[in-house]
């Protein structure tokens, strides 16, 4: 039995005390391969360096998370630009719309992520979508700008059952993380209701960690607690949660 955490941010500097430990734990936990999603141009280096350390096991994306949609951002863009005519990458991501943090460059981070669904197309990749309190505008942009083959994640969903639908009918998938252990967050209840054939597993590390470790540091091996819950939310084993999102991310990444 082995998981996939579709989504983990483990190159950054909340890692740099226990990196080789942490790897170790995720490996017990039956974690054994890692989508790394690039954030902006300052994460590159040391996200590259992670997947070399670590060949078959840590995976780069590429793309300009909304939050760091600025003043700059085209710069940004030409950078990852660079990276994809350079190399091969897992997907294009995180990439999306944000308007919990800063709303200021909220056309400007559509125009982002036109650019990067474009890039998700003619370099035939999925595509991780961050969609914080825009899942309703994020779907609108996908749904314009469709394509065949078009396919990715919906990261750390939080919408409604209408909106999942919208959104495994679009080709995606849903990223679920530790907020489905989260009382109260009400994402158990829509869980319930998508077939597994349409979630991955993601941990968001270092955020967001599963019950009964929230508020601590997230990591790849408490993906388990992710799995657990999801088997209960569906009255079915955790072997079959796991084989059926190990399959699903396999067929998101290709790989
Ligand atoms: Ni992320």
């Amino acid at each position: 039995m082995y998981l996939v955490d579709t989504h983990c941010h483990i190159y950054l500097e909340e890692f740099d005390v226990d990196r080789e430990e942490m790897m170790i734990r995720s490996e017990s936990a039956m974690v054994n391969r890692h989508f790394m999603p690039a954030i902006n141009s300052s994460t590159h280096d040391k996200m590259m360096a992670l997947e070399e350390s670590y060949p078959g096991k840590c995976f780069s994306m590429i793309g300009l998370h909304p939050c760091y949609v600025k003043e700059d951002y085209q710069k940004e863009l030409e950078i990852v630009e660079d990276w994809l005519q350079k190399r091969r990458f897992s997907a294009i991501g995180e990439c999306g719309l944000d308007l919990y943090w800063d709303k200021t460059f909220f056309n400007q981070q559509k125009e982002a992520l036109v650019q990067q669904i474009s890039w998700a197309k003619s370099y035939d990749l999925s595509i991780v979508l961050h969609t914080r309190n825009a899942t309703r505008e994020t779907i609108d942009l996908i749904q314009k700008h469709h394509f065949e083959g078009m396919r990715g994640i919906f990261h750390c969903f939080g919408g409604s059952i209408d909106e999942a639908n919208e959104i495994t009918e679009l080709g995606f998938h849903l990223g679920i993380g530790g907020v489905v252990t989260y009382k109260n967050a009400g994402l158990d209840v829509v869980v319930k209701e998508i077939p597994l054939k349409h979630i991955v597993l993601e941990t968001d590390a270092p955020y967001l960690a599963p019950t009964p470790n929230r508020g601590k540091r997230n990591e790849p091996s408490m993906l388990m607690l992710v799995a657990e819950k999801i088997a209960f939310l569906k009255n079915c084993t955790i072997e079959e949660v796991a084989r059926t999102t190990t399959e699903n991310a396999s067929k998101v990444f290709r790989t």
